[in-house]
């Protein structure tokens, strides 16, 4: 037993340096050895180890674990393999077992080496204020990661996702640097807006939890655009003869638009609100207002039509009337007063009279 373990050894350590050569892993095999846990993911430089259990029930079997890195502890068909650092970024780790002379059987570890962003950036294919309704260019820059093809980068304004790019270099597992872009076309409501980029390392439940995440810097956008008028106030104006009359203009733009107005009224007005404190007929027309920044320019007509007030000439009428009235009443009065008081005198004369004539005749 002592002669044939030690001649076994020594048959596997030839037969090894033969097989690394020629070894074809066959993974159609019945009994395939077991790797614990099924699979790895390994931050590159970190430590890591797995066990693989070769076919439980066999004796006198060949068996160990190939891999670049690391070192194996074998025990009853048993291989312990530790790595201090994961140095390799796509290490091939079988473990294997030879039946002489027919069975050979094999297992691949499933393993990931990864590395996060050392970086990330995001940049516009411009500088400065961008343009409504142009088309730009949103980039993001990933520096360093590995493997590429588990990385997700996701373009943001605000909190809103814009848009998921995919990588163009798939398979490569060592670092790699690349630049994902997205186009965008610009509209008013982007101005002022926080565009950034993520970079995330999706590596399964295997993987740490959460995942890793590297966020660009945020770069916030001005975009102009020409101005817009949010109401949009009646056409046609009509104001009564003595009150006052406003037209508001007001317009958004960026940059902040300027106002000019003209008019048939020789008058000349500033700023988004023309206003007018007693509109007489004279000031019935057309109103233009033009709205401009560098971007482009709006003009907004207003047509004012003024309504003659009847009221007054009414209240002066009836103010007359009264007058009149009042004048005709205060004549008729008097006139009837004075009749009155004659009246008056003469029936005391009746009552004296009447007094005298009732003593003289009892
Ligand atoms: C490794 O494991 C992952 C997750 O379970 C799986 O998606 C992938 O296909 C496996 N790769 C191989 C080569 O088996
Ligand atoms: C930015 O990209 C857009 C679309 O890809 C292109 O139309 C525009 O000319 C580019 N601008 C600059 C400054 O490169
Ligand atoms: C963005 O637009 C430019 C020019 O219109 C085009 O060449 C480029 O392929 C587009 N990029 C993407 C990511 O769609
Ligand atoms: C003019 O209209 C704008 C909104 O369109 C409003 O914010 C502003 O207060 C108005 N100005 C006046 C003087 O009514
Ligand atoms: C206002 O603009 C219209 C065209 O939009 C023009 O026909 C009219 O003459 C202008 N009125 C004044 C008073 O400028």
């Amino acid at each position: 037993m002592v002669f044939s373990h030690k001649f076994s050894v020594v048959s596997l350590m030839t037969f090894l340096r033969v097989f690394h050569v020629s070894f074809s892993c066959d993974k159609h095999c019945a009994d395939r050895p077991v790797f614990t846990p099924a699979r790895l993911v390994v931050k590159h430089g970190d430590p890591t180890s797995a066990d693989c259990s070769v076919c439980p029930t066999c004796i006198d079997i060949q068996y160990d674990v190939e891999s670049p890195v690391g070192d194996t502890k074998k025990s009853e068909n048993k291989i312990s393999w530790t790595v201090h650092r994961m140095t390799e970024w796509q290490p091939s780790i079988l473990c294997y077992y030879t039946l002489p002379p027919q069975v050979q059987c094999c297992s691949k570890l499933n393993l990931t080496v990864y590395q996060p962003p050392d970086s990330v950036s995001f940049n516009f294919n411009h500088t400065g204020p961008m343009l409504e309704g142009h088309q730009y260019t949103l980039q993001c820059t990933v520096q360093d990661v590995a493997p590429v093809e588990n990385l997700i980068v996701t373009f943001y304004r605000g909190q809103t996702a814009l848009g998921k790019p995919q990588s163009s270099i798939n398979t490569e597992k060592k670092p790699v640097t690349e630049i994902f872009s997205l186009n965008i076309t610009t509209s008013k409501e982007d101005d002022g807006g926080q565009y950034w980029c993520e970079a995330k390392l999706e590596l399964g439940p295997e993987g740490p939890q959460p995942p890793p995440v590297v966020t660009s810097q945020k770069i916030t956008t001005a975009v102009y655009y020409k101005p817009q008028r949010m109401s949009t106030d009646s056409d046609i104006i009509t104001v009564a003869e003595g009150n006052s009359l406003q037209l508001n203009c007001s317009a958004v733009g960026n940059p902040s638009p300027s106002y000019t107005w003209t008019s048939a009224n020789p008058s000349y007005f500033k700023g988004s609100v023309l206003t007018i404190n007693s509109v007489t007929s004279a000031h019935k027309g057309q109103y233009n207002c033009s709205v401009s920044n560098h971007v482009g320019t709006l003009t907004v007509t207003f047509n004012v039509d003024v309504e003659v007030s009847y009221i007054g000439i009414i209240i002066g009428v009836i103010a007359a009337v009264a007058l009149l009235v009042f004048i005709g009443v205060v004549v008729l009065y008097s006139f009837v007063y004075k009749a009155n008081r004659m009246g008056q005198y003469n029936l005391k004369d009746v009552f004296r009279r009447a007094d005298n004539t009732l003593s003289c005749p009892l």
